[in-house]
């Protein structure tokens, strides 16, 4: 009985501190709700306002109105046409064979590194690389784990050579371990990119399979949104394309894209396919037509970067550090962590939410307002957010 007090307790003292959650009265548009507020949204990574879109509202409930919304577990009595046709357009869109959707890109992530990687295998990974991928290592019990420092080629090279020697020694069952380079393809916190080019041509000098999680570059890097791996014009070169249905679609669920042997394997090896149940129907017809709008039309991401450009430049003119980002994720660079906190609440106050980013979510040091245009942002909207950024910047001293 003491034992069980005592344990409430630990969780209270572990919660006490709790931020309570901002709740959203309103649609993912350009603006929100917030508490009965209208408020600029001007951080969230629905990148192409499809959250609201008409023609996604209506293949949702288009598809209620035919089949309902449940569906079940994939491999017993699950898989719905909606899913395969996804899946095919998803394969399409990317230019790979095939693609496999999962429940959200973090079991995707998870389902991608677990089931192909076992505990005499290897797996060379980007210090900078999402909790989902973190965890998904952990999961596979590999006990050859290699970590190098964000983005640095020399170091990941010099990881390789060392999973040269260590491959050497067979597996207990005769086999060579594989060996897996994974990384994020845009980073979220600072907007960079993997550097995928020289990422394959180490793979292929170290004979490395290659894994990259493109849930920041879906719909919005490559051509009409294709992806990082379409940006460095490298279709058919990445092992395993793990994408995210929750960020430029604007829904929910993950795939993994690739060889159709890689995707077959999954489809039947996958604990997390096997042992949890597949889309909803509305998730999945809105994910089709979310992809559907993209194939057929470069419209949304264009001005998207329209956007972005704009808004980018007002900032850094009016002399804020945007960091080194080659996306829209734009990283405002402040001073400290009470600053930037006290900042976001000016912000707020000022009609714009945009939430600050500190540590652990970044280094010490690095703290900021992480802000994401979107299609849905008209210039006027923009216009808003920079007079609020240049109001509280002013009266907090921030820029010099
Ligand atoms: C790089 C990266 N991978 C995976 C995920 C997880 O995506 P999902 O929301 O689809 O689980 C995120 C979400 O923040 C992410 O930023």
């Amino acid at each position: 009985m003491t034992q069980h007090i005592d344990f409430y307790k630990k969780l209270q003292e572990i919660v006490k501190n709790g931020k309570i959650p901002y709740v959203i009265q309103s649609g993912q548009g350009a603006y929100l709700t917030i508490n009965g507020d209208e408020k600029l949204n001007f951080c969230s990574s629905h990148y192409l306002g499809l959250a609201v879109d008409g023609r996604v509202k209506k293949a949702a409930k288009d598809a209620i109105d035919r089949y309902g919304i449940g569906t079940g577990y994939r491999t017993l009595a699950g898989t719905q046409i909606l899913h395969i046709e996804l899946e095919k357009a998803i394969a399409v869109f990317k230019g790979t064979e095939a693609a496999v959707v999962f429940s959200s890109a973090y079991l995707a992530n998870a389902a991608a590194i677990q089931t192909l990687i076992g505990k005499e295998d290897i797996v060379i990974s980007d210090e900078l690389n999402h909790a989902s991928i973190i965890d998904a290592v952990r999961l596979s019990g590999s006990k050859n784990k290699f970590i190098y420092k964000h983005a640095d080629m020399a170091d990941l090279e010099v990881k390789l050579q060392e999973v040269s020697e260590m491959r050497k020694t067979p597996k207990s069952n005769g086999e060579t371990p594989l060996a897996l380079i994974v990384t994020d393809g845009v980073f979220s916190m600072d907007g960079d990119l993997a550097p995928l080019p020289e990422i394959v041509k180490l793979a292929k000098q170290y004979d490395c399979l290659t894994m990259v999680d493109d849930a920041h570059g879906e719909g919005v890097m490559g051509k009409g949104g294709r992806g990082i791996v379409n940006h460095f014009d490298l279709v058919g070169e990445i092992d395993i394309e793990v994408g995210s249905l929750s960020k430029a679609f604007s829904v929910l669920g993950g795939f993994i894209a690739g060889k159709k042997t890689l995707v077959d394997f999954y489809n039947q090896k996958a604990r997390q396919r096997l042992f949890s149940i597949a889309l909803t129907i509305p998730d999945t017809a809105a994910a089709l037509e979310a992809v559907k709008i993209l194939q057929e039309s470069d419209s949304l991401v264009k001005t998207l970067w329209d956007n972005t450009t704009y808004l980018r430049s007002k900032l850094q003119k009016l002399g804020f550090n945007t960091g080194s980002s080659q996306t829209p994720i734009t990283p405002v660079m402040m001073p400290s962590e009470e600053v930037a906190k006290e900042f976001s609440a000016r912000l707020f106050e000022e009609g714009v939410f945009a939430t600050p980013i500190v540590f652990p979510m970044v280094s010490k040091g690095k703290a900021r307002i992480r802000v994401i245009p979107s299609a849905s942002h008209e210039k006027k909207d923009l216009d808003f957010g920079i007079v609020a950024f240049e109001k509280v910047a002013k009266n907090l001293n921030v820029l010099k």
